[in-house]
């Protein structure tokens, strides 16, 4: 008869949710890592995989999930995803249906989401690549950079001077790592929590060089908190600090604008053939 094959398999949302609750369940049961979640690291890893995108050659992006092969893995931009990749591992084994492109992407929504963010609506249809689809090294920013780097980069992907601002934000979360970047500490005091407080401190704040061996960054007085030369950019110049001001003022319009910006970075280049954008609820997990 006509048994189970998966071929024949067809996802559902549900089937969809039901791994977003899976990867909830594990953020929650891993609270042991770096401050306190794996939240952070999940989203640089579905932003790092969806921000090889070029617009000319339409190269890159999120469909592939090419960072699973060396030399893109390797790649100094990457370093320490491998983290959020393992962490992912054993969804991708109680699910095998679902690409990795997909689960990486649905992965950052995920924990952006459970860590207070606005909802990100996402959709399926990205297929996994292979070793020949990996980008060339350098598409993704470098932090020792200013402002003309960053319009170059994002003006690459698509983006413009509003939407490289809104997708900053991210560094509410998570921390720099010496033994990845080079860098060294979290932008806010509180790194597992979606917050407009990067707008707010970056521009509250005083802002001295930090006096160390490492690369060129920013503390503050407390010596808390970092900013790297990329993120000062935003307020040095005028067009950029323009929106810096308005998501500073109102958290609102920053969820607003981000969950568009950053729902577009996660689909750049993907060949989808499901119109219909779903939104998964933020679970108890
Ligand atoms: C972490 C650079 C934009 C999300 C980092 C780190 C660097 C960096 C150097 C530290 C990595 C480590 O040592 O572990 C940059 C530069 C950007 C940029 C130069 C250009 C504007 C973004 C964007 C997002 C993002 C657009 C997401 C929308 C994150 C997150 C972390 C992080 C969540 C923390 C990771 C962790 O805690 O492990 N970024 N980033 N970044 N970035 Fe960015």
């Amino acid at each position: 008869g006509a048994g189970f094959s998966p071929k024949e398999f067809i996802p559902t949302k549900e089937d969809y949710a039901k791994i977003y609750e899976e990867i909830a369940k594990r953020l929650e049961e891993n609270e042991d890592y770096d401050d306190g979640s794996y939240g952070p690291v999940l989203v640089r890893l579905a932003w790092h995989a969806s921000g090889t995108y070029d617009v000319e050659t339409k190269t890159g992006g999120s469909n592939g999930a090419t960072m699973r092969f060396q030399p893109e893995s390797d790649h100094g931009a990457n370093a320490g995803l491998k983290a959020a990749r393992d962490f992912l591992e054993p969804i991708k084994a109680k699910f095998p249906w679902i690409t990795y492109s997909d689960l990486w992407t649905l992965a950052g929504v995920c924990a952006f989401q459970q860590m207070g963010g606005p909802v990100i609506p996402w959709r399926p249809g990205r297929a996994d690549g292979d070793i020949s689809a990996c980008t060339p090294d350098g598409r993704l920013p470098d932090a020792s950079k200013e402002q003309k780097h960053l319009r170059a980069i994002f003006g690459r992907m698509g983006f413009n001077d509003q939407e490289i601002v809104a997708l900053s934000g991210a560094h509410a979360l998570g921390r720099c790592h010496t033994d990845r970047s080079g860098y060294d500490g979290p932008w806010t005091h509180s790194p597992t929590m979606v917050t407009n407080n990067f707008y707010e401190i970056l521009l509250d704040e005083k802002w001295n060089w930090k006096k160390w061996g490492g690369p060129a960054q920013y503390e503050d007085k407390s010596k808390s908190r970092m900013m790297l030369p990329t993120d000062m950019a935003l307020v040095k110049d005028r067009e950029f600090k323009k929106y810096v001001e308005k998501y500073a003022k109102d958290q609102e319009a920053w969820f607003k604008d981000f969950s568009d910006v950053i729902a577009k970075l996660f689909e750049l280049g993907v060949p989808f053939k499901q119109e219909e954008k779903w939104t998964f609820k933020v679970v108890d997990a």
